[in-house]
């Protein structure tokens, strides 16, 4: 499908394979989810083989969901809305393209190193420093297209979207370069640069803004444009964006030491990362209402819109985890939470409730924009998505909130003589009807991401090449 490259038209190809791939990696990422989660509920399923064991897989779940799903949605928005907002095409089309299969050979190579089992051992940056280092060129050549784009942009000034895209691109590289500074004793191998709790300390600093600048950052991006373009209403408030943008990236960065509470770092640290936490939930919200009130006045299409559905309810559970996160990082709190499934129904809240459904809305109304098409083939099939995924982002939580709870508290249960009530396998056995509700839920989330696929396959077949260049047209003297 290649077309011919026109300074008047966007650059809709890198875009329409972005959001194609954002679609196979999320089927992908999420049935391996279900996958592990029948593991927690049938130990059978580990199948006796190293490859196949939980231990392998998680890493290779997380990685799928993060950076091939999640990854591939932000490089199809942001690409699409900074040409956009920008009213000029890409800075460079072969770059572009490198940064796509860049990113896919990234991908291909966790999804062969993992398996293998092998790892840098750091959740979330496990990748071996090969991979690291084509990972780091990808990010850099993705950064350059992006603000050489804004660069060159035809606009007056830069929509609030391109600054959390901007942000999130470029903390991203510095966490990355920085946490995956290691030593190579092979190809395959290596240790980390840093040792004992310094290691720890920027592990966490990485893994937090992971969290709060590739699984956040970015998807408010997103959010202030693809929320008040479905419901064709200005942002709420433009100058509570620009605070929201401010106060989110100066407070984002020192919250990491609440996933290290009561271990080795200095007592301090931890106090700094739990009162940074609990402010945290201000810009958080700040931002989550200026979403919420871009519907003024468009409530009402709620009833027939789907899409704005699914962009209206990641806002909620985006409030909801970003309201439970400060409340775990309370030390006292999370004595009770930490290494229980909480964290567990903490984590999907944010990645199923927020991030996999404002991409998914996002995704619903981009695909036929970039495709030349006047809807998705189907709006039924967006709306038994919509149902599929929330019940089952809601089954997923409340069981793990159960369980988390729980566990918390069986562990802690003292007798009067000083022993503990109940051994681990007890609170494990309770835990076993709340292992079967998660993966009942996440079947029921990759079920939507099923349709979501047929659909999009549908709206693709009906789609002609030859009207790509069409749909691409840059509009004069608007910015959209
Ligand atoms: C059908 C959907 C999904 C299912 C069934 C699922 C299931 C699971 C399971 C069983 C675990 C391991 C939990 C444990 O170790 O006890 C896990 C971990 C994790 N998943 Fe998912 N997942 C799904 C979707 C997602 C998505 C879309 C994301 C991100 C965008 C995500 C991010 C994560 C993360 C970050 C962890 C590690 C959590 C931690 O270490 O605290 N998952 N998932
Ligand atoms: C104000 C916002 C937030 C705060 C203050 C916060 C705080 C926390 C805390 C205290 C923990 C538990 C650490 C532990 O006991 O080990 C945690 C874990 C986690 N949170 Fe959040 N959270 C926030 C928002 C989010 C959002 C929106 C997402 C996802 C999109 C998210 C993803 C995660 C992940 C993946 C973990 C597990 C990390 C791990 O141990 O592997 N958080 N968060």
């Amino acid at each position: 499908m290649s077309t011919a490259i026109s300074p008047t038209a966007y650059n809709y190809k890198v875009v329409r394979q972005f959001a194609v791939m954002t679609v196979i990696w999320g089927v992908i990422g999420m049935s391996l989810g279900v996958f592990i989660a029948a593991q927690l509920v049938w130990p059978e399923l580990n199948l006796g083989m190293e490859w196949t064991s939980f231990g392998r897989l998680r890493p290779l779940h997380t990685n799928a969901v993060i950076f091939a799903f999640g990854g591939c949605a932000l490089m199809a928005t942001s690409f699409y809305v900074v040409q956009r907002t920008s009213q000029v095409r890409l800075i460079s089309d072969s770059l572009a393209a490198f940064v796509f299969w860049g990113w896919q050979a990234v991908i291909v190579a966790a999804v062969i190193t993992l398996p293998m089992g092998f790892t840098g051992s750091k959740e979330y940056a496990e990748l071996e420093w090969p991979i690291d280092i084509l990972l780091g060129i990808v990010w850099i050549a993705y950064a350059v297209v992006f603000f050489g784009t804004i660069v060159k942009r035809q606009t007056k000034h830069i929509y609030v979207g391109n600054w959390f895209y901007g942000a999130f691109i470029l903390v991203t590289a510095m966490l990355h370069i920085v946490n995956s500074a290691a030593v190579p004793v092979s190809l395959f191998k290596s240790y980390s640069a840093y040792a004992g709790a310094t290691d720890a300390m920027i592990q966490w600093w990485y893994g937090h803004n992971a969290v709060g600048f590739f699984l956040t950052t970015g998807f408010l991006g997103m959010m202030y444009y693809f929320v008040p373009k479905q419901a064709e209403r200005p942002i709420y408030s433009y100058r509570l964006s620009i605070v929201h943008f401010w106060a989110l990236i100066t407070l984002y960065i020192w919250a990491g030491p609440h996933h290290l509470h009561y271990t080795a770092l200095p007592d301090w640290a931890q106090s700094l990362g739990m009162a940074m936490s609990i402010i945290l939930l201000a810009p958080s919200w700040g931002g989550m209402i200026n979403g919420m009130m871009s519907l003024s006045g468009a409530w009402h299409k709620l009833r027939t819109d789907p899409i704005l559905r699914f962009l209206v309810v990641s806002l909620a559970f985006y409030g909801m985890s970003t309201f439970e996160g400060p409340m775990m990082a309370i030390k006292t709190v999370n004595a009770l939470s930490h290494y229980t499934d909480w964290t567990i129904g903490h984590v999907h809240a944010g990645a199923l409730g927020w991030v996999a459904m404002i991409s998914i809305g996002a995704l619903y109304h981009l695909l036929p924009k970039v495709f030349g098409r006047p809807q998705m083939h189907s709006v039924g099939l967006i709306n038994a998505h919509f149902w599929l995924a929330t019940i089952g982002t809601v089954l997923y939580i409340a069981s793990m909130w159960v369980n988390g709870i729980t566990q918390g508290l069986m562990w802690r249960a003292v007798n009067e003589d000083g022993t503990l009530t109940y051994s681990f396998v007890e609170a494990l056995e309770a835990s076993h009807p709340g292992y079967v509700v998660r993966m009942i839920g996440g079947a029921f989330f990759v079920a939507g991401m099923l349709l979501m696929a047929y659909n999009t396959y549908r709206t693709v077949r009906a789609a002609k090449a030859s009207e790509y260049e069409v749909a691409a047209q840059i509009p004069v003297g608007v910015a959209h």
